[in-house]
């Protein structure tokens, strides 16, 4: 499938909270994996060229032995790449970040940020952004934590909202319990989950997110189980014998039986290659007939 100017629109649009952003939007997390800075802002500027406006981040995606700086040796952090590459920023452009989990320095996650840690993790989003307001914060839960921990998590972020530092906000990792209660606290614009077609744990919360009207983000889409170890080289399963009927590729399978779970689904395939990219964006165009997806569904 070949890429045209805005092709980000085939995939079709989505109100997150007062903006319309397209459905088929790109994630950050890969774009410190390779050692090249410039390579990362290209990737970003295509994305946006291509008409890709709903980006997703985090002050946390910077992994150890991620872009180093030239001879100063400086992590280069996926929310600096972001500013870098697209500053001034387009009107149109909503970046969605997100804080919670502590990071330490080894690579691990410390326990879940309190309430003066998130407001810190804001500011710093702030800062490497550039903005004075951060369009939408998730609430990325790491540990173990019940609803009434979202809760009063969820309420330091309200009232940062309140200040005019957030303008939605939403929540990561969670599940239908923690949507509740944070809906008590705040209006929920959006729940990122890992979910993919081989990946299914969150099929109701999906839905349950459909029927509320929030928008449903999915991480690992491409990955699936493989999770963080990335897109694997196999090209066995379902979505293979369709991509090879179709003319496209498995990743371009697995990305439309996504997009097709419901209106309230936004993508946000993470990566470093611009062929990637393109190739991921294309995506968006290409409808599965219901046998398709019957046969996309027996993979679960
Ligand atoms: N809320 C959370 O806790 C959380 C957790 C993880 C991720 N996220 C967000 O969700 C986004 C998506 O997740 P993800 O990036 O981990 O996984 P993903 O989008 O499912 O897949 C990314 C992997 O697939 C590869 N890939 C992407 N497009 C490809 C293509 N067309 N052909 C072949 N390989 C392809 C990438 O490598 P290349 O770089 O080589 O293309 C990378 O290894 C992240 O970027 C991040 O913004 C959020």
């Amino acid at each position: 499938m070949t890429v045209k100017r805005n092709e980000a629109s085939a995939a079709g649009e989505w109100r997150l909270g007062d903006r319309v952003v397209k459905r088929m939007g790109f994630g950050s997390m890969r774009l410190t994996v390779r050692a090249d800075r410039e390579r990362a802002v290209a990737v970003l500027r295509r994305a946006v060229e291509m008409g890709v406006d709903h980006i997703d981040t985090a002050a946390f995606y910077f992994s150890p032995g991620g872009i180093l700086d030239g001879e100063s040796g400086t992590v280069r952090y996926a929310t600096e790449l972001i500013r870098e590459a697209l500053r001034p920023y387009d009107q149109g452009i909503f970046i969605a970040t997100k804080v919670g989990p502590d990071p330490r320095p080894d690579g691990g996650w410390g326990e879940a940020a309190m309430p003066g840690q998130l407001r810190r993790q804001v500011e710093e989003n702030l800062r490497r952004l550039d903005v004075e307001a951060l369009d939408l914060v998730n609430l990325r839960i790491v540990k173990p934590v019940g609803p009434e921990g979202v809760a009063e998590r969820f309420g330091a972020l309200a009232e940062m909202r309140a200040e005019g530092l957030i303008r939605h906000l939403g929540l990561s990792n969670v599940r239908v319990e923690h949507v509740d209660a944070a809906e008590k606290v705040a209006p929920v614009a959006c729940v990122q989950n890992a979910y993919a077609v081989d990946l299914r744990r969150h099929d109701e919360l999906l839905r349950e997110c459909g029927k509320r009207g929030i928008a449903f983000v999915p991480f690992f889409t491409i990955a699936g189980p493989s999770r963080e170890a990335g897109a694997g080289d196999g090209d066995s399963g379902a979505e293979w014998r369709i991509a090879r009927e179709r003319g496209v590729t498995g990743h371009q399978v697995r990305l439309a039986w996504t997009l097709q779970q419901g209106e309230h689904v936004l993508v946000i395939p993470g990566t470093g290659d611009i062929a990637h990219l393109e190739e991921n964006v294309a995506a968006g165009a290409l409808r599965l007939s219901e046998a398709e997806m019957a046969e996309m569904d027996q993979r679960r």
